[in-house]
């Protein structure tokens, strides 16, 4: 018996254009986590409750003495844009160097993520979501924690 071709359906068509245009667009089937978490509007909003938590608590504010706090929450948002697939480009400055020489603790870190994690559980954010930003965000720990910047060494 003959092998006949089975007949391309509109939806067959229409399903193959898509996929092309999404390869072509750089835009993948699934939702990014930055997608996942809410977008903007939920990011920015954990990330503002979150920093004025920090910088009201005793025990973990020293370095923001000074500090212009709209800046970081916006930075800090575009930041985790970037790093959780939402197609931002962060133009902020360098981790490693906007905390160098602020004396930041391990301590005041996991003070810093706990408040961040109960946070976005507040906004919803599932707890899957949860694990997967805190893991983008725990290898930045060696630049946030104890970073000195100081003069190069004297050679002679
Ligand atoms: C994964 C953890 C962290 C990330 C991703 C992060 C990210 C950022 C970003 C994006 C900025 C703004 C940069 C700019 O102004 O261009 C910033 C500023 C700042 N961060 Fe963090 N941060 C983290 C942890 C911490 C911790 C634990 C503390 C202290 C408890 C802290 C204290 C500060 C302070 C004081 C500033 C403002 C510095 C200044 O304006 O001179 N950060 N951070």
């Amino acid at each position: 018996m003959p092998i006949r071709p089975r007949p391309v359906t509109g939806l067959r068509v229409l399903t193959a254009v898509s996929m092309l245009a999404a390869s072509v667009s750089g835009a993948s089937a699934h939702p990014s986590l930055y997608a996942q978490m809410g977008g903007t509007k939920v990011v920015a909003a954990f990330v503002s409750v979150t920093i004025d938590q920090v910088a009201a608590d005793p025990k973990l504010n020293q370095s923001f003495r000074d500090v212009n706090l709209g800046r970081v929450k916006r930075e800090l948002t575009s930041y985790i844009c970037q790093l959780a697939g939402g197609g931002c480009k962060y133009t902020g400055i360098p981790i490693r160097e906007v905390h160098a020489n602020l004396g930041i603790t391990q301590a005041q870190f996991f003070g810093l993520v706990q408040i961040l994690r109960r946070q976005m559980r507040l906004h919803h954010v599932s707890l899957r979501d949860r694990n997967q930003l805190l893991a983008l965000l725990a290898p930045l720990e060696p630049d946030v924690v104890d970073v000195k910047v100081g003069p190069p060494p004297r050679t002679h």
